[in-house]
């Protein structure tokens, strides 16, 4: 048969896409998209929902099951709130961090799922470096994994306590959400997008809300090919012009640990990039300033703005635990219900 006569026929004929068999577990949450908007409203009806439950009931909810939280990269918020959450609804928690455990000695993250699985984890939360360890980690285990942050990739419970906030702030009371919910509302995504996986994860979720994403910072942080990452997305680089359109304004930390040489002039960046009090009070004076955090005060956000009424990086953080309860409830419940939840 003539090479070529087939390569044609191939790319007129493309083969169909195999149907991806991820998540395995209806409980796991790898990505955003792993959720349709009806699953983020019924999520966050069931945060709200738990958060208002008597503790002693809520205490009974997970009681004595069982849930690893596997750690290979730092973590203040995102740890502490997985945990305060999973022990909010009774279950026990055991923590792996990479720095005290058998990962120091080579062990592959398969064999620590499998042993983890092996010692009667029936969930695992998994922060790691390196994108697409949380998929690798399922397919190995086919236990319920919920994403913590995979590398520059996806950071799927702090998009949906970002949407909490943003909710909260810009369309209190209203529920359930849909894809309307957040129509005429831009939120900017300002600074390291390159390396964040809290902006790739807000701008595959808000989008479907009906916000506009606009994302700012420099060449070298901003890849024009950013909006292309889906639909709602564009980029603004002047950094006031973003300002002024935003009813919600998220600023991220130059990740430094990700750079991998690239040279920024940091002053530089300051006067073009810094969210100060003069520009705020000038050009956005109701917006929410949010934050996923750790914050570098006097670098993306002076401190005045960081602790200013505009700021809701404190209520983010308490977020972060009511949502956390609601997905931790769905990785153990939702394969008992026999579905995705
Ligand atoms: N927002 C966030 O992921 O913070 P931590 O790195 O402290 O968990």
């Amino acid at each position: 048969m003539n090479p070529a006569a087939t390569s044609v026929r191939r790319q007129l004929n493309p083969p169909p896409v195999p149907a991806s068999p991820f998540p395995y577990n209806p409980g796991s949450l790898l990505s955003v998209m792993d959720l349709s908007v009806e699953s983020v409203s019924r999520l966050l009806a069931r945060t709200t929902a738990l958060e208002n439950e008597d503790p002693l009931v809520r205490d009974r909810i997970l009681a004595k099951r069982r849930i690893a939280l596997l750690f290979y990269e730092s973590s203040t918020r995102t740890r502490t709130s997985f945990e305060l959450a999973a022990k909010s609804l009774g279950a026990d928690t055991t923590l792996v961090s990479s720095l005290s455990s058998s990962i120091e000695k080579g062990e592959s993250l398969k064999d620590t799922g499998l042993t983890l699985r092996a010692l009667g984890a029936e969930a695992i939360i998994l922060r790691h470096s390196s994108s697409g360890a949380a998929w690798l980690l399922e397919a190995e285990t086919r236990l319920p994994v919920i994403n913590a942050g995979d590398g520059m990739h996806e950071h799927p419970t702090q998009a949906l306590l970002d949407l909490r906030t943003i909710l909260a702030h810009l369309r209190p009371g209203t529920a359930p959400v849909n894809a309307e919910t957040l129509a005429g509302v831009t939120v900017s995504i300002v600074g390291d997008i390159l390396h964040s996986r809290v902006a790739r994860s807000n701008m595959l979720l808000l989008p479907r809300l009906g916000a506009r994403v606009l994302l700012c910072g420099p060449k070298e942080l901003l890849p024009e090919l950013a909006a292309q990452a889906g639909p709602g997305i564009a980029i603004e680089r002047d950094f006031e012009a973003a300002v002024r359109q935003s009813q919600a304004i998220m600023m991220l930390r130059i990740q430094a640990e990700r750079l991998a040489g690239l040279q920024l002039d940091l002053e530089e960046y300051k006067t073009s990039y810094q969210l100060t009090g003069q520009r705020l009070a000038a050009l956005a004076p109701t917006a929410i300033v949010m934050h996923p955090g750790p914050i570098i005060r006097g670098l993306e956000i002076t401190a005045g703005v960081a602790d200013g009424v505009q700021s809701t990086i404190l209520e983010q953080i308490t977020n972060g635990v009511a949502i956390r309860m609601a997905v931790v409830e769905r990785a153990l419940l939702a394969a008992r219900q026999g579905g995705r939840a």
